[in-house]
């Protein structure tokens, strides 16, 4: 399955759990990123621990080497590999600023949007493990109108979701509608629109969702946003999110606040979330056709 299991920002080595299933993923010193199981087969180590030599991956235990293949290379204490040594890797390519779980020239949702790698824009990343399962989480991605009660940038006193509109084509719904956001701070007071915020949100299945707002005048915000399960329990969410770079607006402070912005918002859903119950979706408003033309799409 297409996952985005992380940024490429930062990345060394780091241990990536996907359903249940612990994997090593690394940056050789050529660059090339790798995907390996996480287990040596020798004691059972876990070669996260270990550290990155070249384009391999040693174990911590006893200095074992598997290449980015997965294949045992190097047995400190002896002078032949033993048979059996080596290891399942896993096909992964990092693109836009995430790290996909692909084949190469594998379509991936970063190609709709463009703004991921535009100059012209600020590009902030994170990522973090979630509590949730990742159904939650999608249905959370495709969820319109939790944004007035949830999170402080919207309106809760007028949480109508106006001049809706949602469209499956191929591998994506699309969501248009007009919402009420809120200054969470005086710091955004002045981008607030007063007719409502138009809103373009774009499920790219399996996982992954586009959020365009347009604010006052010319602020626009996006988030791109793709998740992973790591287990029936926890989900691992990574996220871009770009904003077009004027003087005012790209510098460290502002990308800080952001960056912390993002982790707080995704706070705020996790709170619900890890506390939901499993219901069948038989009650809805109009705006929860979104997510139930998401769920249709993951079915096909
Ligand atoms: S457990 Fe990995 S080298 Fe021994
Ligand atoms: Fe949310």
């Amino acid at each position: 399955m297409l996952y985005g299991i992380g940024v490429s920002k930062g990345l060394e080595m780091e241990s990536v759990r996907i359903s249940g299933k612990n994997h090593v993923l690394f940056r050789g010193t050529s660059g090339k990123v790798s995907m390996l199981d996480a287990k040596c087969p020798h004691r059972g180590a876990n070669l996260c621990n270990g550290r990155v030599k070249g384009d391999q991956v040693q174990c911590p235990y006893h200095g074992w080497e598997y290449d980015a293949k997965g294949k045992l290379v190097k047995v400190p204490s002896a002078y032949n590999i033993p048979i059996g040594g080596d290891i399942g890797s896993y096909p992964v390519i990092e693109d836009g600023g995430f790290i996909w779980t692909a084949k190469k020239n594998q379509p991936l949702p970063t190609r709709y949007c463009k703004e991921l790698t535009d100059p012209n824009w600020v590009q902030v990343y994170g990522s973090r493990e979630l509590k949730g399962n990742i159904y939650d989480w999608i249905l959370n991605a495709t969820d319109i109108s939790h944004i007035n009660y949830v999170h402080n940038f919207a309106d809760e006193n007028n949480g109508i979701v106006k001049n809706l509109k949602v469209e499956t084509i191929d591998d994506y719904v699309d969501c248009f509608a007009v919402v009420q956001p809120k200054a969470s701070s005086r710091f955004t007071e002045h981008m607030q629109p007063k007719n409502g915020a138009p809103v373009h949100s774009r499920f790219v299945s399996p996982a992954t969702s586009i959020i365009r707002i347009k604010l006052a005048s010319k602020y626009e915000f996006i988030t791109f946003s793709t998740l992973a399960p790591i287990d029936d329990t926890h989900t691992k969410m990574s996220w871009c999110m770009m904003y077009p770079k004027t003087p005012l607006m790209n510098n460290p402070l502002v990308n800080k606040r952001f960056h912390d912005k993002m982790y707080e918002t995704v706070a705020q859903d996790e709170a619900i979330i890890k506390e939901i119950e499993y219901v069948p979706l038989s009650v809805n408003a109009p705006c929860d056709r979104f997510q139930l033309e998401a769920l249709k799409l993951l079915e096909k």
